[in-house]
C-alpha cells in the first residue's frame, strides 16, 4: 500500500488507516482477525484504536479493542510491521473524561498492557480537555515519549486555535508536539449549528490552519462513509449532513462516481486523499467486500478538474 509522511516525525504511514473501534465487539474474534489480516494482506500497516472502545454498546466496557487488536498482533507475530494508534482522554469505565498528567500516564500504561506492547507509536488526545493547562498535559505526553512509551503524538476533536496554542506551548518549552489531528471529516459538510457532541467535525478554518502548517501536520479523517450512507438504503444521512448543498453534492458525487466508474464511496475516499491539503482516511468495514470497496478506492485516480468540481458544488 502506498505510504504517506505523518506530519513532521520522519515515519510514512499507509495512505488508508485501519479503525478498529468494533473489532472485538460488534465483530467477533473471526471476523475480527480476517479483516485485520486482509487490511495487512493488502499492504497496510496502520491501526487505530482507543482505550474507550467500545464501551457504549451493550455489554461493551472499553478496552475490547485493543485487546482484540493485542492478541491477534500476538497471534500473527507482526508487532513490528505495524504502527499503532491509541488515545486517551474520553471517559468509560471509573476514568473521568480529561487529560491530567496521572490520567494519560495510568491510561497509557494501561493501553500498553492491553495491546501487549511496549510502545505505541501514535498516542492521541482524543477530545481536548480546557480545565488541565495545555502545558501540563503536553509534559505529560513527553515523558511517555522520552520513557518510551510513545513514540509519536497527535490531536483528535481540537478546534484550530487550541492546536496552534498546544503548538506554541510545546515549542516554549521544548516538549512533544501533536504532529496530526484526526477529526470528524467527509465530503457532505454539516449543516450550519450541526452537533456532533464532542466531536469536532473538519471546517474551513482547520483546513486553512492544516495547508499554512504545509507538511510538518497531517489530517486525518473518521466517520469518512457516514457508516455507509453514502450507498445504503438501509442507513439513512445523518441528520447533521442534510444541509442545504448536500442534494448538489450527492449529485456531483455520483457523476464522478459514474465517470471514473468508481463507487460514490471510493469517490469519497480518493477525493480526501487527494485534496488540498490532503487528508488522510480512517476506513472501516464489518465485512471483507467492504473492506475490498475501500482499499480499492486507493486505485482511483480523480483528474484536477473533478476534485475542483466536487470542492466547488453547492457552494
Ligand atoms: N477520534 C474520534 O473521535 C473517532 C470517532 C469515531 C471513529 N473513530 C475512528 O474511526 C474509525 C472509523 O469510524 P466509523 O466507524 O465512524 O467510520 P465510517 O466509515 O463512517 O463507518 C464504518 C461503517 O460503515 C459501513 N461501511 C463501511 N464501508 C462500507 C462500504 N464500502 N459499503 C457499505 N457500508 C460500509 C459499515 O457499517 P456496518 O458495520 O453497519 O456494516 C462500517 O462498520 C473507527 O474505527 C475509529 O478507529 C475515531
Amino acid at each position: 500500500m502506498r505510504t504517506v509522511p505523518l506530519g513532521n516525525t520522519g515515519e510514512h504511514v499507509s495512505a488508508l488507516c485501519l479503525g478498529t473501534m468494533y473489532l472485538g465487539t460488534r465483530q467477533d474474534e473471526d471476523t475480527s482477525f480476517r479483516l485485520l489480516d486482509q487490511y495487512v494482506q493488502a499492504g497496510g500497516t496502520f491501526l487505530d484504536t482507543a482505550n474507550i472502545y467500545a464501551h457504549w454498546i451493550p455489554e461493551g466496557r472499553g478496552g475490547e479493542s485493543e485487546a482484540l487488536v493485542g492478541r491477534w498482533m500476538k497471534a500473527r507475530g507482526n508487532r513490528d510491521k505495524l504502527f499503532i494508534a491509541s488515545k486517551v482522554g474520553f471517559g468509560y469505565q471509573d476514568v473521568p473524561v480529561g487529560l491530567t498528567p496521572d490520567l494519560i500516564e495510568a491510561e497509557c500504561d494501561k493501553s500498553l498492557q492491553r495491546l501487549g506492547v511496549d510502545t505505541i507509536d501514535l498516542f492521541y488526545a482524543h477530545v481536548d480537555d480546557r480545565n488541565t493547562p495545555i502545558r501540563e498535559t503536553l509534559a505529560a505526553f513527553d515523558r511517555l515519549v522520552k520513557a518510551g512509551k510513545v513514540r509519536f503524538i497527535g490531536a483528535s476533536n481540537y478546534l484550530a486555535w487550541r492546536l496552534e496554542r498546544a503548538h506554541a506551548a510545546s515549542k516554549a518549552d521544548g516538549l512533544v508536539e501533536f504532529c496530526c489531528l484526526q477529526q470528524r471529516h467527509t465530503y457532505l459538510r454539516p449543516k450550519h449549528g450541526a452537533s456532533f457532541g464532542a466531536q469536532r467535525a473538519v471546517n474551513d478554518d482547520m483546513l486553512d490552519y492544516a495547508r499554512s502548517r504545509g507538511g510538518e501536520f497531517t489530517m486525518l479523517a473518521y466517520s469518512v462513509l457516514l457508516g455507509g450512507a453514502y450507498t445504503r438504503a438501509d442507513r439513512p444521512l445523518p441528520d447533521q449532513y442534510a444541509g442545504p448543498d448536500s442534494d448538489a453534492r450527492l449529485a456531483a458525487l455520483r457523476t464522478v462516481a459514474e465517470e471514473v466508474r468508481a463507487t460514490p464511496n471510493q469517490v469519497v475516499l480518493a477525493w480526501m486523499m487527494q485534496n488540498d491539503p490532503p487528508v488522510l482516511p480512517l476506513i472501516a468495514a464489518s465485512t471483507p467486500q467492504q473492506l475490498d470497496e475501500n482499499l480499492d478506492a486507493l486505485a482511483v485516480q480523480l483528474s484536477a478538474e473533478q476534485v475542483r468540481r466536487l470542492n466547488a458544488a453547492g457552494a
